[in-house]
């Protein structure tokens, strides 16, 4: 027999970033953070979990080759999964899993993006979510407590704790040393702003070159203005932040989160070596929106960078989001070289 479960999971983008690890192990961050949730429809990963009694090993594919789960991260996640593991009885197939099966039954994984990997879109967020999820769906895993999965997320991918829950999400710091109070918890659910829409503006699908991992880890060790902003800036920043989400507020959202994708980058760039996320045309994408959101008198549209060159902006509604896009297109007219699903802004890498 072969028991399977099949889950899909958004990535999130944060308007608050993560960037800083006080335990490297456990995954436990610097700062809270916050993110919106996509909608499934795009940039999801989906993943097929399955066990049956002939398979000899755990295995994995992810997009039709397979990965090895040798890794830190992943037998993290499995371990933790498999110790919540519950009975399992399917009576029309006449399968029973016993709760102490999970430890020698063997699984096999096959997940899909579709987007592209490492290209600072998210997609370990999206992926160890997703893989936690319906790992905990097939073997009934039950939350002792509010958030208990996405501390288990956290350890595959920090960012991947806030992709359990749709709409607004914060993942809180914590302050225990063991992690179990650093959880994503739901703020606004994807109902609360239905209007907003994000826009993503794929400048490069190459992979990046300094994964966050390692990027945010020489910055702990080097940067002074993330001490700055971890411990000065963010606290004031997130109550701000939820205000403005709470009161529908996009004039504060957008300067707020503006502020926090370019602090973000200075970050960066104050870290030794410094690391260089955006490119060209990421800038040029910021000069268009500070430009028109200036001559306006009020935000427009908000702009948000993670660790690549790739561009997501909030717009308020659809009719605006039109508009950037009109903007966006006369700015940079389309290559019809390129053949990528989303819209493509060049491939300008650095
Ligand atoms: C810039 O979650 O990918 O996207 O925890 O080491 O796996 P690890 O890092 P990751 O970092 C994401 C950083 C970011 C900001 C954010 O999503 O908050």
């Amino acid at each position: 027999w072969i028991l399977m479960v099949t889950a899909r999971a958004p990535t999130n983008i944060a308007v608050i970033k993560y960037w800083g690890k006080r335990d490297e192990k456990l995954i436990l961050p610097i700062n809270d953070s916050i993110s919106f949730t996509l909608d499934p429809d795009h940039l999801s990963a989906t993943t097929t979990v399955a066990v049956s009694p002939s398979f000899t090993s755990d295995r994995m594919w992810l997009n039709g080759k397979e990965v090895s789960l040798g890794g830190e991260r992943y037998q993290n996640c499995l371990r933790e999964i498999r110790s919540r593991g519950n009975d399992v009885v399917d009576e029309k197939n006449g399968i029973v899993i016993r709760k102490e099966d999970w430890q020698r039954l063997h699984l096999h994984i096959a997940s899909y993006n579709n987007f592209p990997t490492a290209a600072g879109l998210a997609s370990s967020a999206a992926g160890f979510a997703c893989l936690v999820y319906s790992l905990a769906k097939l073997m009934d895993v039950k939350e002792k407590y509010q958030g208990e999965l996405t501390a288990i997320a956290r350890r595959g991918s920090g960012s991947a704790c806030r992709s359990l829950y749709g709409g607004v999400v914060k993942w809180q710091m914590g302050k225990e040393t063991d992690g179990s109070d650093s959880i994503a918890v739901q703020l606004a659910t994807e109902k609360h702003w239905e209007e907003l829409v994000i826009l993503v503006a794929v400048v490069s699908s190459r992979q990046k070159e300094t994964s966050s991992t390692t990027g945010m880890s020489q910055s702990v060790e080097t940067s002074e203005l993330l001490r700055h902003r971890s411990q000065e800036v963010v606290p004031k920043r997130v109550l701000q932040m939820e205000e403005a989400i709470a009161n529908r507020d996009f004039g504060s959202f957008a300067k707020i989160t503006c502020a926090d994708s370019n602090q973000f980058h200075a970050v960066c760039l104050d870290t030794s070596p410094p690391i260089f996320y955006m490119n060209d045309t990421s800038h040029r994408i910021i000069n268009c929106v500070e430009r028109w959101n200036r001559s306006e008198g009020t935000p427009q549209v908000a702009y948000t960078f993670d660790a690549g060159p790739n561009a997501v902006m909030y717009a308020p509604n659809r009719k605006v989001a039109g508009l950037l896009l009109q903007r966006l297109l006369f700015y940079f007219p389309p290559d019809s070289s390129k053949t990528f699903s989303s819209y493509v802004i060049g491939d300008t890498s650095i």
